[in-house]
């Protein structure tokens, strides 16, 4: 099984200011998103010897992988969806936006997504395998909500860690500061990439 590793950002940790600075990205990369992969990584070894007839210590455990584990895989994501220059969609990104309704639709509705989850979690922008097009959405904490089969391609963390420090209360602030700056670039590999397996599968 393989250990899972705090990615490094791809740009300094004060590239993003100022909508995003620096003592949050430190606090954000460097504690939280270390503190999912240590406890994902202590879940997993543990679900391997776990007895199976333990089951309130088996569920114990298995809600720590969800919660963990959801939680570096998305902050992974977020990390390289986010760009220091605001990149403009292109591409199949841009195709796929465009049949979704349009970037400022879809952005829209993102925007909407963020600013609707109860509490603490993600807007979503997910490539759905069954319908095979671009669906907003939202993930709840780090691990609930989100359609079994669709794929996701960017998302924005609105839990109050990654803004509170520059925008206190202001969700909405942070939400079109961070949506602005997605790299549609990326996304768009990533849309590539989940196309690609698609295709060779079908
Ligand atoms: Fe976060």
């Amino acid at each position: 099984m393989t250990q899972l590793v705090l990615p490094e950002l791809p740009y300094a940790y004060d590239a993003l200011e100022p909508w995003c600075d620096s003592e949050t990205l430190h606090l954000h990369h460097d504690k939280h998103h270390r503190a999912y992969v240590d406890k994902a990584n202590a879940a997993l070894e543990e679900l391997r010897i776990v007895d199976p007839s333990d089951a309130a210590r088996y569920a114990g455990l298995e809600a720590a992988r969800e919660f963990n584990l959801g939680g570096h895989v998305l902050h992974s994501l977020f990390w390289e969806n986010l760009s220091p220059e605001p990149v403009r969609p292109a591409g199949a990104v841009a195709e796929h936006l465009d049949a979704a309704g349009g970037v400022d639709r879809v952005r829209s509705l993102l925007t909407a997504a963020c600013m609707g989850v109860q509490g603490s979690g993600w807007g979503v922008l997910a490539f759905d395998t069954a319908s095979r097009s671009l669906q907003v959405g939202m993930v709840h904490d780090h691990h609930a909500q989100h359609v079994p089969g669709s794929d996701l391609v960017a998302v924005v963390d609105v839990w109050e860690h990654a803004y509170y420090l520059s925008h206190r209360n202001d969700r909405a602030a942070w939400v079109s500061a961070a949506i602005d700056h997605l790299d549609w670039a990326a996304i768009d590999g990533r849309l590539d990439a989940v196309t690609a397996s698609l295709a060779a599968s079908s």
